[in-house]
């Protein structure tokens, strides 16, 4: 069947990107290296990029118009968020931080997440960040394994982190940006003391900037490490993808807890010097439709889940909103239905430009760009400098139109560097001269890209990423629970929900109450958003004779697709 096509042939703004055949074809990493600032000798900051160079010429201009959960506002000039960080890597320098030292973030979406993270990568220190979500044993996990010096949060989510303090050798101090009480480090007190001036740390390309932990099939989540060179690609992807320009208003609706609310939250708008929208609230159609009439946002970078969401909330909602400064509308993190496409189209007037990238690349690697036809259900073509491929389980490409794994050409400017103290594990990505996705996609005659589903068990739900094996391992400390096995299912709004197959003790009995009692325990230990939401006991679950529960049978099952090669399998 032929695709679907939506073309622009008229732009109120002239894209960045015009012609994205011929600068694919002609383009090099070096042709934008002066897009960035570098210091001597090939040096450079991703915190300087973002902020610092934009303050003798602009530094009067809005970076940041925060709106809090409770409605209140604040804005803050690039010269202000400038000093602030300043004075935020005054802080943590006199804290005894050194280069290389972990330091993370668990705070909501409020100034301070966004003054602190620019603030450690100044002192040349690596910025991690957790999802304010999280409970006791997911920040456990992540501060332990990458021996996290410094921790930054609020007197709310501090108290998650006390219940695993004892658990925590490494960590030093916990500075806390609302009511610090004894042993605490007072984020306002030291702010107050601290000098807005700081000589920004001037780092190699590949030196560590930040880091985050995500999940892939088996095992703990794994710290994914960028570089200070990820600024050059995020710059580059935030003009020619997102298309920003300097009067735009630009509200990216993700979460620095996770890679979008890094890249294209901070980073890569901020380099490219424009004003950025953020909500600390969580999700309501009516709110999200006033910020972007209030804001007058032009450039919108959203999710599939959230589109959803909005569809369902009725036409009727939308029509009581003015949307008119919208401009350019992307979407990103699970697949985006043509008919969110469609929706928008009716509802804006324009459609979703759909795009693909992971944790792991850092930055955006395939794309729909403003003057390219979307071909509606389709991530687009690679960005310029990318080689995507398709290829079998050996690395061999496969021919167009064949689904296999999707696979990159390394050597872009925001591929991950490390799995932090993992070495086994970043090499397991890596095949012949391939780096290796774990998606599986197919590609047309036309160099289109179009995406087919995770090769491995890792669930995406409403665009957040959840390892089965973390949430199995949480389920299974459960009094009642004696085996667990988790799997994503299909659900027309968020993607796919979490579900769980569960194997009971002797002594306890299935029940609506239990379910509950299982569900609030997940949401309470592992986070509030990687809970099943929905749960079915069985008396026994499909093994591998090695006692490995076989996820893909029970998915098989659920979905009533062919089992499969079962001759691994034990009798059950
Ligand atoms: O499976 C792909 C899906 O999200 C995964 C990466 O998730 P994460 O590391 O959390 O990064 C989110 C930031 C982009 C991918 O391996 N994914 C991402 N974008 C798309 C997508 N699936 C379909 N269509 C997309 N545009």
């Amino acid at each position: 069947m032929a695709a679907e096509i939506i073309e622009k042939k008229e732009f109120m703004v002239k894209p960045n990107l015009e012609n994205y055949e011929q600068t694919y074809k002609n383009f090099k990493w070096d042709d934008v290296r002066g897009e960035i600032d570098w210091f001597e000798g090939g040096k450079l900051n991703v915190a300087y990029n973002a902020i610092d160079r934009h303050v003798k010429n602009y530094g009067d201009k809005i970076a940041l118009f925060w709106i809090g959960a409770d409605d209140s506002t604040k804005q803050y000039t690039f010269r202000e968020i400038s000093h602030l960080s300043n004075k935020f890597a005054n802080v943590v320098r006199k804290l005894g931080v050194k280069k290389g030292d972990r330091i993370f973030i668990f705070l909501p979406r409020i100034p301070e997440l966004y003054i602190s993270f620019l603030g450690i990568v100044k002192t040349g220190a690596i910025a991690g960040t957790m999802f304010s979500a999280f409970g006791p044993s997911a920040i456990k996990d992540r501060l332990l394994d990458s021996g996290a010096k410094i921790l930054i949060t609020n007197s709310e989510l501090k108290k998650r982190v006390y219940e695993v303090r004892n658990e925590l050798p490494e960590l030093e101090k916990i500075v806390v940006v609302d009511n610090a009480e004894k042993d605490e480090i007072s984020y306002n007190d030291e702010m107050e003391r601290a000098s807005p001036e700081f000589d920004v740390e001037r780092m190699s390309p590949d030196e560590y900037a930040f880091m985050l932990y995500t999940s892939g099939t088996t095992g703990k989540p794994k710290g994914v490490v960028h570089a200070h060179s990820a600024v050059i690609h995020e710059h580059i992807t935030a003009k020619w993808v997102l298309d920003l320009h300097d009067d735009d208003i630009y509200w990216c609706t993700a979460d620095p807890g996770w890679v979008t609310g890094i890249s294209y939250n901070i980073i890569g708008p901020w380099s490219n010097r424009v004003s950025s929208v953020v909500y600390e609230g969580r999700f309501s159609p009516e709110k999200w439709y006033s910020i972007l009439e209030k804001y007058n946002v032009t450039v919108w970078y959203t999710a599939p889940t959230a589109i959803r969401m909005l569809m369902s909330a009725g036409d009727e909602l939308s029509k009581k909103y003015d949307l008119s400064s919208l401009r350019y509308m992307c979407s990103v993190g699970e697949p985006l239905n043509p008919e969110a496409i469609r929706w928008g189209m009716k509802v804006m007037g324009l459609p979703f430009h759909d795009n693909w990238w992971q944790t792991e690349t850092g930055g955006i690697l395939i794309a729909n760009y403003p003057t390219m036809p979307i071909r509606l259900g389709s991530m687009g073509k690679p960005f310029p400098g990318i080689t995507a491929g398709i290829v079998d389980e050996d690395g061999n490409p496969l021919p167009n139109g064949e689904e296999g794994n999707l696979a990159i050409i390394p050597g872009w400017p925001s591929m991950m560097k490390e799995i932090w103290k993992n070495p086994k594990k970043y090499g397991e990505y890596f095949k012949k001269e391939w780096y290796i996705t774990g998606d599986r996609a197919r590609r047309d005659n036309d160099g289109y890209f179009w995406f087919v589903g995770r090769a491995d068990d890792v669930i995406k739900t409403a665009g957040e990423r959840v390892g089965p094996f973390e949430v199995e391992s949480i389920l299974i400390e459960h009094p009642a629970i004696v085996e667990a096995g988790v799997i994503g299912k299909p659900d027309p709004l968020r993607g796919e929900i979490i579900k769980a197959f569960i194997t009971l003790r002797k002594g306890f009995t299935p029940s609506p109450e239990l379910e509950e009692d299982i569900k609030s325990f997940v949401k309470k230990k592992l986070a509030g958003h990687a809970y099943p939401r929905e749960i079915e006991f069985r008396t026994n679950l499909p093994k591998t004779r090695s006692g490995k529960i076989m996820r893909r049978m029970l998915k098989a099952q659920e979905l009533g697709l062919p089992i499969g090669d079962t001759s691994t399998l034990e009798d059950y």
